[in-house]
């Protein structure tokens, strides 16, 4: 009986016929979350795939999800070792790594820099806001440009300065120009990271492709050298901090990190980790947040009536006089409806990075093996239909309670930082940074559309779902305000 009991709970994973060599390598499609969610429906919420070498366990839904990434949170935290993740931050990404003793240290010292930096004291929250407010007007000005005679633009590559720069200011104290060849260069390589690492990137999994000239082993070497060159970047900003480091004075988020990691007995960690701590910081927040902004500024040009009743609300909130700040959060709901609904939406992280497991586990009782790859699927859980009502329709005002607040409950339902161990550490700073980009943009800025395109949400798949047309117009509503500091 006990025999039985034990042969039901560690059932074979279900899941599709795999082919020989590429496995189920050629049926993801373009868009492997949708597929992945097809799949679910056909073999339950946790089955089996296999990507050339690798078997891959894909999670989806709400609730198995949850099972896995917060009641066994442990066996859930560990990354896959693939070539690829090894390239980045060079080769001590604390993201890019298996769950360890050492990781552990890592993460808690980038965690505790980055609240440093940002939510510590009223200060350093003033500080951070200063920047983001500072940026979202740069991007003002810049759209107000290329706007000029009716001019349609993509703000894509604005975005990603903009995302970027917030950042470099945390951690470097400084800020670089739109017009800096060498940094817009750089962001623009950088782009191209997500394709790699994203679930479903073959790279990793069929590594006989490398030993062939082919379109696989490009994408290889254009990763290694795009995160060559970014840790390079860093490098340099990280040297010039050392060489001038004061341990009474902490100028930004480099020294705190210097401090935590060279200056401390117990930090576990070598100084090499410094650089790549800061790395992974800014490579973190830069893609995640150039994509949120995108999406925003699409959905609000699709959406004109939403858009104008935003305009109508910061209005009487805010008034013609300043620019919005953190403290009008709480008076506009409205606002974050719209930006959970684009999260939910969009799902524009749609698989978490890829996971491992760090020791055998089972879960809704199906046995999964120490070390085996696992996909999350968070599209799923923001289009669960359990979840959901009308998954598939746009609607800011579900996260609307009767009184016009926002309904948290329901708001804690929509994962796009992913959940458990892994989770992502710049939660809090991501949605005080979209809310007041937002804020400051929809205060100074009508968007429109181009009309003689159709205004598709057809995106490219990789870490984010990035649009692939999304041509705007700006125009100035009242006065242009300057930043007070
Ligand atoms: C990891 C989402 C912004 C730092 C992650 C993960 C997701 C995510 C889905 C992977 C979690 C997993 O594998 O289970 C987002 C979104 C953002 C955003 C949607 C913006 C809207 C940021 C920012 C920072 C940051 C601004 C830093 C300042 C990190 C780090 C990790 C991470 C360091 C790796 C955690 C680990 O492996 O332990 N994020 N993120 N993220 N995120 Fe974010």
């Amino acid at each position: 009986c006990l025999w039985v009991r034990n042969l039901r709970l560690k059932r074979r994973l279900p899941g599709p016929f795999a082919w020989p060599v590429v496995g189920n390598a050629m049926q993801l499609g373009q868009m492997p979350h949708i597929t992945f969610a097809k799949l679910a429906k056909k073999y339950g919420n946790v089955y089996q795939i296999r990507l050339g070498c690798s078997d891959v366990v894909v999670l989806n839904g709400d609730r198995a999800i949850r099972e896995a990434l917060i009641q066994h949170s442990t066996e859930f935290a560990g990354r896959p070792n693939f070539v690829s993740f090894q390239m980045i931050s060079g080769g001590r990404s604390m993201t890019f790594t298996n769950y360890s003793k050492q990781w552990k240290a890592h993460r808690k010292i980038a965690q505790s820099s980055l609240r440093a930096f940002s939510f510590a004291n009223s200060q350093t929250k003033k500080a951070f806001e200063q920047h983001i407010t500072a940026e979202a007007m740069e991007l003002v000005h810049i759209f107000l440009r290329h706007s000029t005679d009716g001019r349609y633009f993509d703000p894509a590559y604005e975005f990603t300065v903009a995302a970027a720069n917030v950042m470099c200011a945390l951690c470097f104290g400084r800020r670089y120009g739109h017009e800096d060849l060498e940094f817009r260069t750089m962001l623009k390589k950088l782009d191209k990271f997500g394709e790699t690492v994203g679930a479903g990137s073959l790279v990793d999994v069929m590594p006989w492709l490398q030993s062939f000239p082919n379109p696989v082993r490009s994408v290889y070497e254009n990763f290694k050298n795009l995160n060559e060159e970014f840790f390079s970047f860093v490098k340099d900003k990280v040297v010039q901090h050392r060489e001038s480091f004061n341990p009474d004075v902490t100028r930004d988020m480099s020294d705190a990190i210097i401090n935590a990691i060279e200056h401390r007995q117990d930090s576990g960690l070598t100084k090499e980790f410094v650089e790549a701590t800061v790395t992974d910081l800014i490579g973190a927040g830069q893609d995640t947040m150039s994509t949120a902004m995108q999406w925003i500024v699409l959905l609000l040009a699709k959406y004109p009536d939403m858009q104008a009743q935003l305009h109508e609300l910061i209005d009487k909130v805010v008034g013609q006089d300043r620019l919005p700040s953190i403290e009008d959060r709480r008076s506009l709901a409205h606002l974050d409806a719209f930006i959970y609904e684009t999260m939910r939406f969009t799902s524009f992280v749609p698989v978490t990075i890829p996971h491992s497991t760090t020791s055998d586990v089972t879960i809704e009782g199906l046995h999964i093996p120490k070390d085996t790859v696992v996909f999350i699927n968070q599209w799923s859980v923001n289009h669960d239909p359990l979840k959901w009502k009308d998954p598939h329709i746009f609607d800011p005002a579900r996260f609307l309670n009767e009184n016009g607040a926002l309904d948290k409950d329901i708001t804690s339902g929509v994962m796009i930082f992913s959940t458990g161990k892994r989770r992502c550490i710049g939660n809090q700073i991501a949605m005080v940074e979209v809310f007041l980009f937002t804020a400051v943009l929809l205060h100074q800025c009508s968007f429109e559309a181009d009309p003689s395109e159709p205004l598709t949400l057809d995106c490219s798949y990789g870490l984010t779902l990035k649009p692939l047309r999304s041509r705007i117009s700006a125009k100035l509503r009242g006065k242009l305000l300057g930043v007070v500091s």
